[in-house]
């Protein structure tokens, strides 16, 4: 079977350099055999986590996002950085995703042995490699597989202008290799 990943980029602005870099993860993945989920996080608009909102009802938009979770193989994520960490938007959406589904099992269920590649951009000149770090960490808390490659794209309001391509040809198959890092693990835990 065709391994299925599930993207996003953890901004909402519409000229973020992180919207822009996010297909590439994808192209990456796709041509290397994978379907690849492509959404936008503002079409899944979520409050700040608060237990007595989860009390009252899961939003509708948990369960949207943990039926895609459910669907695929794994997460492709580029990820800003914001004060050295990952930015609220992304913590507040796995932390949603992690808390019980509609069949009432834990949300953590559906991260389980699944694989992640991650990158991040930044108009800074580290490109927001800190992010990287706590967000590797977080996802495989969340029981996740994050493949050893990553990159993190500085300099982006230069590298990613609102053409949206990335012309440095070293960090573009970079990116692309991220994404087929990711379906090559699939492919290789299909097969053992
Ligand atoms: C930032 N930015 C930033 N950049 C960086 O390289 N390291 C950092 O620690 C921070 N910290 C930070 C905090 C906050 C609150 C904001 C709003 C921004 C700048 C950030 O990289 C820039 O806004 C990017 O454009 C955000 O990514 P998108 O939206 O372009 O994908």
């Amino acid at each position: 079977p065709r391994p299925r990943l599930l993207a996003f980029a953890g901004s909402l602005r519409a000229a973020s350099y992180n919207r822009r870099l996010v297909p590439l993860l994808a192209q990456g993945a796709r041509e290397a055999g994978a379907d690849v989920d492509l959404i936008e996080l503002r079409d899944y608009p979520l409050p700040v986590y608060d237990g007595d909102i989860e009390a009252a009802g899961m939003p509708d938009n948990v369960y949207r996002l943990q039926a895609l979770m459910a669907a695929s193989d794994g997460l492709l994520i580029s990820t800003p950085e914001y004060n050295g960490s990952m930015p609220a938007l992304v913590k507040n959406t796995l932390d949603w995703m992690s808390r019980a589904t509609v069949e009432g099992k834990s949300g953590t269920l559906l991260f389980q042995d699944k694989m992640a590649g991650i990158v991040s951009a930044s108009p800074g000149p580290l490109g927001g490699i800190r992010s990287l770090i706590v967000l590797r960490d977080a996802l495989s808390k969340l029981g996740l597989l994050v493949v050893p490659q990553q990159v993190a794209v500085g300099n982006a309001a230069e590298r990613l202008p609102d053409t949206g391509v990335l012309a440095d040809e070293r960090l573009r198959s970079a990116v692309l290799n991220v994404g087929a890092a990711v379906v090559r693990h699939l492919c290789k835990g299909a097969k053992a």
